[in-house]
């Protein structure tokens, strides 16, 4: 290669270098979601796996759509997160959005697990912002998420072994509703 090439190929790799993204900090500690997500699967999921995503990103090895998209679902995801409550229903705004599409949040909860239950594969479920459940194959970053549920087998498995529908039940304990109206507006 000549030195004009070589510079140019150098100016090539430092324009297509987008900027570092990271995975936020958790406003929890490990042990915090007990029992529902124990401090080992956050220590995983959130230690490993999805800080993996970001690392690969900001290294350059393999699918960087993939990677961006995975730190851009897990920060949506463990941000929406907090302590296990006896009762934690939805209110405001995200309990407009439900009732609206789906009469009541007991009939939107059975409506989600059935659409959950379906997807084959790795995946995310979520509601959108305009009321409908979608599910996302794999990881793709979208700009309509009210709040969403990771479906990868490494975000139940270590606590739930094969029972995904309790990760799911137990899941609604742990949703901070308010933080989901914040996104909303
Ligand atoms: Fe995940």
């Amino acid at each position: 290669m000549n030195r004009s090439n070589k510079i140019f190929n150098i100016f090539k790799l430092s324009k297509n270098k987008k900027k570092d993204i990271y995975i936020e900090k958790l406003k929890f500690n490990e042990y915090d979601l007990n029992p529902v997500m124990s401090p080992d699967t956050i220590k995983y999921h959130y230690g490993k796996l999805a800080k993996g995503y970001a690392q690969r990103y900001n290294d350059g090895i393999g699918d960087s759509d993939f990677n961006e998209a995975g730190v851009f679902l897990h920060n949506i995801f463990f941000s929406q997160l907090c302590s296990p409550k006896r009762t934690n229903k939805p209110s405001g705004a995200v309990l407009k959005i439900i009732e609206d599409n789906f009469n009541s949040f007991d009939n939107f909860k059975e409506v989600f697990k059935k659409e959950a239950m379906k997807i084959q594969g790795s995946g995310w479920i979520y509601l959108s912002k305009d009321g409908s459940i979608k599910v996302i194959n794999n990881h793709k970053i979208k700009k309509d998420i009210a709040f969403l549920i990771d479906w990868w087998e490494h975000a139940w498995a270590l606590d739930y072994q094969h029972d995904k529908e309790s990760y799911l039940d137990n899941m609604w304990r742990i949703i901070n509703w308010e933080l989901i109206n914040n996104r909303i507006y």
